[in-house]
């Protein structure tokens, strides 16, 4: 293959231009399609910055998502270089077959049919909490008010948590994307989340509910699948949606004519929704490494190889989305990768968007005069995080404020 050089970044960048906390890192945009990095250990990476290599890795099988396969890319304090291979029924660390069979159990559950029965359900939860915000007045974090509890109530309901134990869940997923979170602290988050779905789903099998947890008891999953299966999905349901709803109510609110258009165009709501996972990008990055040699972009990416794919860098390919800087909430441009691609695309990506396409217009209707209580350059960023965010966006509404 070619050995025409490619560019070197020094790591994996993950600062968002300073003013711009919405664009990707500087340092990505001049090394489309393909780089160089080091990755945490210091030894070679790949960093995959177009749109089309990013859609190429992430469905081709010769590249696998197994944990003990790759080097970290980001240094996680007290974490090793290299990490243990995922227990079962961690699927998003399983390669085919082994992960088609989860797949399989779980697809159906989570199909856009089943996820819009819950619309209504969802509709309720987001309204009951913007009753709470207008008894208490602003000004408010919305990170806590909103966009945190909102999908919390939402996946434990489909789930079957009981409504007592939401709160600990809140704490555990801001423990795991908490890079200032020591080893230990991670650790005692995951232990404590295990112990207790692991009661659970005795629970539910011994007394079912009318709930996804209930419905798996049924399945051939062992006792240990079943209650990795039900971490991952408040794992990777809780966090990534409440920080979409607060970045995308902070990037509406520097963009007062696209958050009229969110606001004021029912219409334009799902296209809008979209929009804003493109722009926002909040996986800052997903990773494989190579199970044999593969070529790309006219490199050769050796087996073993670690691959960085930085969804935020492919998600503003000018190939791909015309004019790919602007928030345009008509665009049309399906296709966007903040779900991912491939066989590992976002399980609860139908639910997401149930819960965005409820919570971002109810949200702007219901205080019309929101606006940020503190300067936008205060809001603080989570740009160290596995997913981008606010860790708060302080907002107020109504005619003194208070902000
Ligand atoms: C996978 C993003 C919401 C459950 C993924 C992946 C991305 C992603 C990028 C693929 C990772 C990779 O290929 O390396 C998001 C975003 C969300 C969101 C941006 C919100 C806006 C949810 C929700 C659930 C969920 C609500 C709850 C059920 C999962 C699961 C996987 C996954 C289980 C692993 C799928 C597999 O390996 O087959 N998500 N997600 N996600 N997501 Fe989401």
């Amino acid at each position: 293959m070619t050995t025409a050089p490619l560019p070197e970044l020094p790591g994996m960048p993950t600062a968002r231009p300073a003013g711009h906390p919405f664009d990707p890192p500087e340092e990505l945009a001049g090394v489309r399609p393909l780089a160089r990095i080091p990755l945490a250990d210091r030894t070679p990476g790949w960093l995959v910055t177009g749109f089309a290599a990013a859609r190429a890795v992430t469905s081709d099988p010769r590249f696998s998502t197994r944990s003990e396969l790759q080097r970290l890319v980001l240094p996680r304090f007290g974490m090793p270089d290299r990490m243990p291979p995922a227990p079962p029924g961690m699927f998003l660390q399983a390669d085919p077959p082994e992960h088609t069979r989860y797949r399989r159990l779980l697809t159906g559950r989570f199909t856009v049919r089943r996820m819009r029965l819950l619309t209504e359900r969802v509709e309720r939860t987001v309204a009951d909490h913007l009753d709470a915000m207008e008894r208490a007045g602003g000004p408010a974090d919305l990170v806590t008010a909103y966009a945190q509890p909102v999908p919390a109530l939402v996946i434990c309901e489909i789930l079957g948590v009981p409504a007592e134990d939401h709160a600990r869940f809140n704490g555990a997923a801001r423990t795991f994307n908490d890079p200032a979170a020591t080893a230990e602290e991670t650790d005692r988050a995951w232990q404590e989340l295990y112990a207790y779905l692991r009661d659970l789903v005795a629970a539910k099998r011994s007394a079912p509910t009318d709930d996804i947890l209930s419905e798996l008891t049924d399945s051939d999953l062992t006792e240990e699948e079943l209650v990795n299966v039900a971490t991952l999905l408040l794992a990777a349901g809780l966090d990534t949606t409440a920080n979409m709803i607060a970045l995308g109510t902070f990037a509406l609110l520097l963009h007062p004519d696209q958050l009229a258009v969110m606001r004021d165009e029912p219409a334009a709501v799902d296209k809008g929704v979209e929009e804003l996972m493109r722009y926002l990008s909040i996986p800052h990055t997903g990773q494989r490494a190579a199970l044999e040699d593969v070529e790309l972009e006219g490199h050769t990416i050796k087996e073993g190889d670690t691959v960085a794919v930085s969804l935020a860098a492919a998600n503003r390919d000018p190939e791909r989305f015309p004019d790919p800087d602007r928030l345009d909430l008509r665009r049309d441009a399906p296709g966007h990768l903040s779900f991912g691609h491939g066989v590992h695309q976002c399980l609860g990506q139908q639910l997401a968007r149930v819960e965005m396409r409820a919570a971002f217009p109810a949200l702007l209707r219901r205080l019309p005069d929101l606006r940020l209580a503190v300067p936008p350059e205060e809001v603080p960023l989570r740009s160290e995080a596995d997913i981008y965010g606010v860790e708060a966006l302080p907002v107020t509404w109504g005619p003194e404020g208070g902000g």
